[in-house]
């Protein structure tokens, strides 16, 4: 059993939703996990009691959250000398083009090289639209991006697009890699 970290950054609640799903999975591995937001994290946090850590964040607008990215350049020591994995959480994952997919993957190597950073494990996860809890604005901008991608544009309701068994996958990948790195 070890204490785990899930930190995250969320704009509208999904990537939250995704830190629970993993934590609930690594906690049926038998392991002690705190999930934190990490615009809510000390600046001065020590990482210490934990084991591994996992950090996630969603895209907004071609970017994390500045939060996510202060927690990575921050806790650049501690994410050096522990088992450590980063979920990326957008929209682009949810589509099918290898622009989107790129873009994405580019995102994450990019804040990873910020801090030195070298995860065992990153993911790229499909996230939600939830036109229902939007301002008017967003909810009007969102369908337009949707709508230029050939994606959900019924506002009346939300949509859902993540893979859930990817991110319970992810989770228990860490937890092996967490479990062969305190063997060795
Ligand atoms: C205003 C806004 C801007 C967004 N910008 C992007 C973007 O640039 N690229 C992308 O792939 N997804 C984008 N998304 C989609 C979000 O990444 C997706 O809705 C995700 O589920 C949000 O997670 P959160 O609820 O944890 O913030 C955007 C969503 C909103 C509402």
């Amino acid at each position: 059993m070890s204490r785990l970290l899930i930190a995250y950054g969320t704009t509208e609640g999904h990537t939250a939703k995704i830190a629970q799903h993993i934590a609930a999975a690594a906690r049926r591995l038998g392991h002690e996990v705190d999930v934190v937001q990490a615009s809510e994290l000390a600046t001065d946090a020590s990482l210490d009691a934990y084991a591994g850590v996992i950090v996630g964040a969603s895209v907004h607008e071609g970017r994390y959250q500045a939060a996510v990215v202060h927690f990575v350049e921050r806790q650049r020591a501690a994410l050096a000398t522990r088992p450590s994995a980063f979920f990326s959480v957008s929209l682009a994952a949810a589509g099918r083009s290898p622009e989107d997919a790129a873009e994405i993957h580019g995102m994450i190597a990019q804040l990873a090289e910020r801090a030195s950073w070298k995860p065992l494990l990153t993911a790229s996860f499909a996230g939600a639209l939830k036109y229902t809890e939007y301002s008017w604005l967003k909810r009007v901008v969102m369908k337009h991006i949707s709508g230029q991608k050939g994606g959900d544009t019924d506002t009346s309701r939300d949509f859902e697009y993540t893979d859930w068994n990817q991110v319970t996958d992810f989770a228990e990948q860490f937890c092996t890699k967490l479990a062969v790195a305190k063997a060795g």
